[in-house]
């Protein structure tokens, strides 16, 4: 173990911003990272084996302890369930001989739940060793038994299994166009890269990745930034359930979503990019790594980029299963090697961001569409969308739907239309923009996408009127209780208390007193959490709160007051309490009450 620590410590050459994927490394070769790693990479990279052990106890892809030979995860999203992955997990345990969350007494395998991996159009779906499993079924999970009993290596498996089909169903201004490579460089230094972001600019474009910040802007403080160090990051780390656009993107655009980050760098005067990549989507790093040498071959990467004088390249960085690493500042703590804990905003990454250095970080479908804008000028996007949203959004659709997949959206366009597209009938609801977003029910469906009404990353989530909406709550919180980085004390005991609040009122022990006590929980979280992700974690049960109060009640235990009892006074009180401004203090004591 010692020489291949050492060639790997060489190998990215002694830097400690490297950690994260060196261990993912050690992690695929030993299955877990041994003591000796430690102790031998602290010493080589010159940090505190703290520091290590930290970094390996919060990505849920790295172990202190041994793993399997085979490590097989299991996706989580709601739409995995509805696939019927509840009754598969259970019958792969059984074939497999091994528990949920347990290694294998040969040490041959071990199995696992994770976070949504990406594949909602393709599920029920898994990760072995890293990649993915899609369309799983019965039939699938015997003849994956066999090949893990007869330790035949993943090389070897049929590839059918491996699969991940791009299920492109509706194109529009983005995706019908294949802009040819270099193209978009080639028009801004002809036209001027200046001119090139007063087009940008022009077209209106905002960040397809959620918050909808504009992109012209972003790009201009950076460029402004009194430093001659500047950083472009791509984030495709896609951990949203219900998304999975960008895995399209990468797959079948890359070379336009690489020149959006060269041009971004020609224009802001950056001359390192990474894309980062997550952790799930390991499929597509060795394709990327190929497209970004055929780029540096062909002039597009690399020194003096088109005779321009642009020098700028672009690493590939995975994650190693940790949602929250999407939010840019825990993205930037996690490419300089640490947790990905988020940072206090501001200052923002535009002007401190990757090691203290301004650092645009933006969305895939963000670059794909300024290399559009690049090439075709910004009027035409702007002439497509709405008011404040220009252009167009590709949406992830998944669920009870015919033809799930990506389709390609001007902005403005209705729930309702887009339901027709992908055949979807008897619709209850839509939960749109994943966990984090809104639950649109079936009286809103004139409801548009658009900044202005329904923002969204691009998760698309279709319920039929055979689905339960406490289900589906039940699913997302759980999915926040997982994710949170444990970082502030609302989030980390709050998404936690929520969890166990719900679970009691969904197993159908509460009572009215725990419906309140459930929405002070949830009013705790959004208004005293650090970041977006405690911010919008109570989204799901106080959208369906507001929407579905009966199903709530519904499930509650039978309970008789006195004769006069005033029980809508005595919510009224706990709700006043609610807004108490010692919020931490409170939760800390409903937490202690609770148990
Ligand atoms: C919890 C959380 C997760 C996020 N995940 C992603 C993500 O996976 N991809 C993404 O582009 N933005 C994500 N974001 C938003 C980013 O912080 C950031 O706004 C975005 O990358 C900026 O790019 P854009 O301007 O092109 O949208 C997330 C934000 C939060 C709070
Ligand atoms: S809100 Fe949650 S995810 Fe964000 S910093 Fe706090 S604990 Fe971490």
């Amino acid at each position: 173990m010692g020489q291949f620590i050492q060639d790997l410590v060489e190998k990215n050459q002694h830097q400690a911003t490297h950690l994260l994927q060196i261990l993912r490394i050690v992690q695929s070769r030993y299955h877990y990272v041994p003591k000796d790693a430690i102790e031998q990479l602290a010493q080589l990279l010159h940090i505190p084996r703290t520091r290590i052990i930290s970094v390996i106890e919060f990505y849920s892809f790295l172990h202190l302890t041994p793993r399997g030979q085979y490590e097989l995860l299991i996706s989580d999203s709601i739409t995995d369930y509805m696939l019927g992955k509840k009754n598969l997990t259970a019958y792969l345990s059984k074939k497999l001989n091994v528990a949920v969350g347990g290694v294998r007494e040969d040490g041959l395998i071990s199995l696992d739940n994770t976070s949504c991996t990406g594949m909602c159009d393709q599920g029920p779906a898994g990760l072995i060793n890293g990649y993915p499993l899609t369309r799983l079924d019965c039939t699938r999970i015997d003849v994956i038994t066999d090949l893990i009993n007869q330790q035949t290596p993943l090389a070897d498996w049929p590839v059918e299994l491996f699969q991940v089909e791009d299920n492109i169903c509706k194109t529009g201004l983005l995706l019908e166009q294949q802009i040819d490579y270099g193209a978009a460089l080639r028009t801004a230094f002809r036209r001027g890269l200046q001119e090139t972001l007063a087009e940008i600019d022009k077209s209106g474009l905002r960040g397809l990745g959620g918050a909808g910040y504009k992109t012209a802007t972003k790009w201009r403080f950076c460029l402004e930034e009194h430093q001659n160090v500047r950083y472009v990051v791509c984030n495709a780390d896609e951990g949203e359930p219900g998304t999975f656009k960008d895995r399209v993107l990468l797959n079948s655009f890359a070379h336009q979503v690489f020149e959006g980050m060269t041009l971004c760098a020609a224009i802001v005067g950056a001359q390192q990019g990474f894309l980062y990549l997550r952790g799930e989507y390991l499929h597509l790093f060795d394709k990327l790594q190929s497209i970004l040498d055929e780029r540096r071959k062909s002039g597009l990467l690399g020194i003096n980029i088109l005779q321009e004088g642009l020098n700028f390249d672009i690493e590939i960085c995975l994650g190693a299963g940790a949602y929250i690493c999407g939010e840019e500042s825990a993205l930037i703590e996690s490419l300089e090697g640490k947790p990905g804990i988020p940072r206090n905003r501001p200052p923002y990454p535009v002007t401190h961001g990757y090691l203290g250095k301004p650092t645009v970080v933006n969305n895939v479908e963000t670059f794909l569409a300024a290399v559009n804008i690049a090439v075709n000028g910004g009027d035409r996007f702007a002439s497509i969308g709405t008011e404040k949203s220009k252009g167009t959004k590709i949406l992830s659709i998944s669920g009870d739907c015919s033809r799930p997949g990506i389709y390609e959206y001007p902005f403005g366009t209705t729930i309702q239309a887009i339901l027709k597209d992908c055949g979807a009938v008897d619709v209850i609801g839509v939960q749109v923009g994943g966990p984090s977003g809104t639950f649109v029910s079936n009286q809103e469906f004139a409801r548009t996408l658009a900044f202005e009404d329904l923002a969204t990353a691009g998760s698309f989530i279709v319920f039929n009127d055979g689905r339960n909406i406490l289900d589906i709550v039940h699913n997302f919180t759980h999915f926040f209780a997982h994710e949170s980085c444990g970082f502030c004390t609302p989030c980390r005991v709050g998404t936690l208390l929520l969890k166990k609040q719900l679970d009691k009122i969904v197993e159908g022990h509460g009572s009215a007193g725990d419906v309140v006590l459930l929405e002070e929980i949830c009013q705790i979280i959004k208004k005293h959490s650090h970041c977006g992700l405690g911010q919008t974690a109570a989204n799901p049960v106080l959208s369906t709160l507001e929407r579905y109060p009966d199903v709530y009640q519904s499930r509650l235990k039978k309970i008789s007051y006195e004769p006069g009892f005033d029980l809508d006074g005595a919510l009224e009180t706990a709700r006043r309490m609610a807004n108490r401004n010692d919020a931490g203090a409170h939760l800390a004591q409903l937490g202690e009450d609770y148990n």
